[in-house]
């Protein structure tokens, strides 16, 4: 009954979750303010600003919007740096024969970031062409938890929402999945994506999500 999958990009194909923990931790490091990994799930799948605000709640200091947007872009320099070294080595394990799976399936498939960098990891990673459509912030007005992004990428399918299966490492991508009508797969930290209809410990168990086509 499903006919298309639609893909999380950081965390769920690649590991870029962990550079963008890694650039926030530096900055937040500087600033002298405490940020750790369990801190950090909250920021997956959240934009850059919503991310900082999340950093600055433990900040004693306010600061303006202007500085607000200095630090975002100060992280954003860190995490440039570190995605250029990605290659497609870096698809995490599973992810490759899953995806090839689904085409012989003759399943629709899309990549959904809200990364203003999704542009280059996907081009990094060498794997637009396997994809038959990729939406990221440039396209969308809500980031999420709102569903946009998911919907948008299934009417671009052309596959109504109800035959779709989300694919996500995130509390906010579950929910923005769940609220687009869509059936939820969640990847990583079994708390993060309590929400999903199934959880996975990593891709390599993708062939859980087949199981669901038969
Ligand atoms: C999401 C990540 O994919 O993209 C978030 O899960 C990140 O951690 C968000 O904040 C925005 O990314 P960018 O590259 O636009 O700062
Ligand atoms: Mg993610």
């Amino acid at each position: 009954k499903y006919e298309a999958v639609i893909f999380d990009l950081d965390g769920v194909i690649t590991d870029t979750a962990r550079y963008h923990y890694l650039a926030w931790k530096k900055l937040a490091d500087e600033l002298g303010i405490y940020f750790d990994e369990v801190i950090n799930e909250r920021l997956k799948g959240v934009s850059r600003l919503e991310s900082l605000e999340i950093i600055l709640e433990r900040s004693q200091k306010q600061y303006s919007q202007d500085e607000k947007e200095y630090l975002a872009n100060k992280k954003n320099e860190y995490y440039k740096e570190m995605i250029k070294k990605i290659t497609p080595e870096d698809l995490l394990p599973g992810v490759e024969k899953f995806i090839e799976e689904l085409k012989k399936r003759g399943i629709k498939t899309a990549i959904a970031s809200v990364s203003k960098n999704a542009f280059t990891v996907v081009e990094n990673l060498k794997i637009k062409d396997k994809f038959d459509y990729i939406v990221d912030a440039n396209e969308i007005k809500r980031g999420k938890p709102d569903p946009e992004i998911f919907l948008n990428a299934a009417e671009h399918l052309g596959i109504s929402p109800e035959k779709c299966i989300g694919i996500e490492d995130s509390a906010a991508g579950i929910t923005a999945i769940k609220r687009a009508g869509m059936f939820a797969v969640g990847v990583g930290n079994p708390e993060t994506v309590k929400e999903a209809d199934l959880i996975l410990k990593d891709m390599t168990e993708a062939g859980k999500i087949l199981e669901l086509l038969d």
